[in-house]
């Protein structure tokens, strides 16, 4: 059964998950694809540059999920609205004293959020840089093993570089900055602005910081772009997704095989998992449990790499859920608990934008559902939960059981087993469970 689906849909609707983890309205990067590819087109660029350009576009984000984790440790504060409002900062005092103010700590203590505010003040260069740094490296190897030029992969790296030097996180100059990151760049700050306060907001920001943060002669080119009204009117508009696609350069769309489909999938399994410590490599690992079932239930082989594409996106969701809620040691309070139920709705919403992953979304948006009705999001009960859905959601409880959790430690396998056991019938398909355990006896890993 071959599948080839396009590259540009597949990484729309993946960009979609990067906006949720960046705390940007959806759409952001398709917009500023929009925005990036029209100045490089008034640039003169040439048809190879606009595509190495309007993939850096799309996946500008692949690193972001990495420093989640730490922005909503170090600064107390829920890291999707941090980011979206660090983006607007320009780094006046005032500015960053009112964005620390309304930033941190809104659930903890004043004295404990006055400390974390000095640390702030004393350490934040360093700390910035950082986080910077993680960002830019995870999203440039992501972007390697997800086959894109080395072009692609700098112009991710460069992405906080200024045109002034003063950037993150090397502190890059002038040409010594990626073409296509001084483009994207300026092409994130015009749509955070123009989302927040129209195009005039925009064409102001861009005007006073050409020359310190950005490339004048990009500056120049979006100018000329912005006299266009239909420029504009297309950022407004909700069907854009379908005009970027539409302008994939090249002779023709770029196509992905099913080769390359499952790598990436694997790659943007490791973006799920950079969000938070304790997920690291959860949805791997579940994949693999998931393969180790079908096997065993004879499933053939196109099916069984569906299926593993499955496991590997399924809390896909998770990245437009707070770290503050993800990595919480403690119970979560009812709107937490919400926040965190979501994560199964929003998997299933990002991968229904892939026309040829829409039965691949259903078992995504039903993993947390339970035989007896008592699961999540719509308390689906036995034979609505497809087998495909029970095989990956018994893989996703044994790979919770026996990994490291914020509120207690691995447990061994025989345990986990017998937990899931005791579920068998109301929580879990006995039939998935029989299988994992056969699997794991045969890979002599029943016993630990
Ligand atoms: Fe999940
Ligand atoms: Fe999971």
């Amino acid at each position: 059964m071959g599948n080839v689906v396009r590259l540009a849909e597949v990484l729309g609707a993946l960009s979609r998950a990067l906006d949720l983890t960046e705390g940007q309205p959806p759409g952001h990067c398709v917009r500023c694809c929009w925005i990036g590819v029209n100045i490089g087109r008034a640039m003169g660029l040439s048809e190879q540059q606009l595509g190495d350009l309007y993939y850096s576009l799309l996946l500008k984000d692949l690193g972001c999920s990495s420093n989640a984790a730490r922005i909503c440790d170090l600064y107390l504060a829920d890291d999707l609205s941090f980011k979206n409002d660090f983006k607007l900062l320009d780094g006046s005092l005032p500015q960053v004293l009112r964005f620390v103010l309304s930033h941190t700590g809104v659930n903890t203590h004043l004295a404990q959020r006055f400390r974390s505010i000095i640390a702030i003040l004393q350490n934040g260069g360093q700390i910035a840089r950082e986080l910077v740094e993680t960002r830019c490296h995870r999203g440039a190897e992501i972007a390697r093993q997800m086959h894109f030029s080395a072009a692609v992969a700098l112009a991710i790296e460069d992405l906080d570089e200024h045109w002034d030097g003063g950037g993150k996180p090397v502190g890059k100059a002038g040409e010594d900055i990626s073409l296509f990151a001084r483009i994207a760049l300026l092409a994130q700050v015009v749509d955070v602005f123009h989302a927040a306060s129209g195009r005039h907001a925009a064409l102001r920001e861009v005007g006073n910081r050409s020359g310190s943060w950005f490339d004048p002669v990009a500056v120049a080119a979006f100018q000329a772009v912005a006299e266009e009204d239909r420029f504009w009117d297309m950022l407004s508009r909700s069907d854009i997704e379908e005009t970027v696609l539409d302008m994939e350069p090249g002779q023709k769309a770029a196509l992905a095989d099913d080769d390359y489909l499952d790598d990436i999938a694997q790659a943007f399994a490791r973006v799920i998992d950079a969000k938070s410590p304790f997920t690291s490599g959860h949805s791997e690992r579940v994949a693999v449990f998931t393969d180790l079932i079908a096997e065993e239930m004879s499933f053939d082989f196109s099916r069984r790499r569906w299926l593993k594409r499955a496991a590997l996106l399924h809390d896909i969701g998770k990245l437009g859920v707070s770290n503050c809620v993800l990595d919480k040691a403690g119970k979560l309070d009812d709107g937490e608990w919400a926040a965190m139920r979501r994560h199964a709705e929003l998997s299933q919403a990002i991968l229904s934008r892939i026309t040829s992953f829409a039965d691949l979304s259903k078992v995504a948006g039903a993993h947390h559902e339970r035989l007896d009705g008592k699961g999540y999001p719509n308390g689906l009960s036995g034979e609505e939960i497809d087998l495909e859905t029970r095989i990956v959601s018994t893989a996703d409880v044994f790979d919770a059981l026996t990994a490291d959790r914020p509120y207690r430690g691995a447990m061994p396998v025989s345990q986990a087993l017998a937990i899931l056991w005791e579920g068998a019938g109301t929580s879990h398909d006995p039939a998935c469970i029989r299988a994992l355990e056969r699997a794991l006896r045969k890979s002599e890993l029943a016993a630990a």
